[in-house]
C-alpha cells in the first residue's frame, strides 16, 4: 500500500496557480512526474521473475556473443525513441537471456518515461479468445486493446502452442496495427528465422529434422511486418544460463 503524502504546492489536484504578469492559468504541478519511472514500472506487468533484471545483472562471463547482444540491446534501449528502428526482436535458444535482455530493455525506456507493458504472447492469445466471451472478466476483454496500443509492448516467447487461422491473423492484426502507428513493440522467441541467420534443421539420431520457423508460426504477414520495424537480434548461442549456472555449483 502507498503511504505517499500529499504534494503541498498542489494539495495533491496536479495543479497549481501561477500569476504571470497580474495574469493567472493553471500549471501541471512537478510531483506529476516525482516517482513516475516507479509508477509504470508497478505497472507494466513485468513478472516477478524478471522484475530486477537489467544490462548490470546480465552475465556475460567473458563470452563474446553475449556481450555483442547485450551491446546491441543496449544501444537499442539507449537510443530509444531516436533509433533507426522503433522496434526490438530477439531470436535465440531457450535459456539464453532474451526474455532478461528484453527486460532489461524495456525497464531503461521506463526510466525515461514511457510506458511500458509485458505480455506473454500465449497468455495475450487465451485472454483475448477468453474476452469474446460475454461472461468473462473486463481485464481479458482489455487485452487485446492495450496490445494494440499501450506506448510500448514486450510480447515475450512469439508462437502459439496450436497454430490456426485465428492465431496467425491475431499476430499479424496486432503487429500490422502497431507498425503502421509507428508504436514500438519488443518480442522474443525461440523460433529460428532463416533470414536472422539460424538454421532451420536439427540434428537427430536419424538424420537432420526440419525445424518449424517463425513464419510457420506467425504467418509472412507478420513476420515481414516484424522485420520492417525491429532491429533484429540473434542470440547465436546454444548453451541455457539455467544450466550453466547449474554446472557451478
Ligand atoms: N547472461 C545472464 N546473466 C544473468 N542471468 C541470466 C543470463 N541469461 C539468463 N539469465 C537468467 O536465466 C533465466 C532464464 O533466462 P531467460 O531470459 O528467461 O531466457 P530465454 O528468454 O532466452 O529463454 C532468467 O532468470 C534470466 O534472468
Ligand atoms: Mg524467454
Ligand atoms: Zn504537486
Amino acid at each position: 500500500m502507498s503511504t505517499q503524502s500529499v504534494c503541498e504546492k498542489c494539495g495533491g489536484t496536479g495543479w497549481i496557480i501561477v500569476e504571470r504578469s497580474s495574469v493567472s492559468g493553471a500549471e501541471r504541478c512537478a510531483c506529476l512526474s516525482v516517482g513516475r519511472a516507479e509508477r509504470l514500472e508497478e505497472r507494466s506487468q513485468i513478472p516477478p521473475l524478471y522484475r530486477n533484471a537489467s544490462f548490470e545483472n546480465f552475465k556475460t562471463e567473458g563470452v563474446q556473443e553475449l556481450k555483442s547482444v547485450m551491446s546491441a540491446v543496449k544501444s537499442y534501449a539507449d537510443e530509444f525513441p531516436l533509433g533507426p528502428y522503433p522496434g526490438l526482436l530477439l531470436i535465440g535458444e531457450p535459456g539464453t537471456g532474451k526474455t532478461h535482455l528484453a527486460v532489461a530493455a524495456l525497464r531503461r525506456i521506463m526510466q525515461k518515461g514511457f510506458e511500458g507493458v509485458f505480455t506473454d504472447f500465449q497468455t495475450l492469445l487465451d485472454r483475448i479468445r477468453a474476452g469474446y466471451d460475454s461472461t468473462s472478466n473486463s481485464s481479458n476483454k482489455e487485452a487485446y486493446r492495450m496490445a494494440l496500443d499501450s506506448e510500448v509492448l514486450l510480447l515475450d516467447d512469439l508462437g502459439a502452442h496450436r497454430v490456426t487461422d485465428w492465431v496467425q491473423d491475431t499476430v499479424t492484426s496486432i503487429v500490422t496495427h502497431r507498425c503502421n502507428n509507428r508504436k514500438p513493440l519488443i518480442a522474443t522467441t525461440n523460433l529460428p528465422d532463416a533470414d536472422a541467420g539460424s538454421s532451420t534443421f536439427q540434428k537427430t539420431a536419424v538424420g537432420p529434422e526440419y525445424r518449424r520457423t517463425l513464419r510457420d508460426h506467425v504467418g509472412d504477414r507478420a513476420r515481414s511486418r516484424l522485420f520492417e520495424m525491429c532491429k533484429v537480434i540473434r542470440i547465436n548461442w546454444s548453451e541455457d544460463y539455467r544450466i550453466r549456472r547449474g554446472k557451478r555449483f
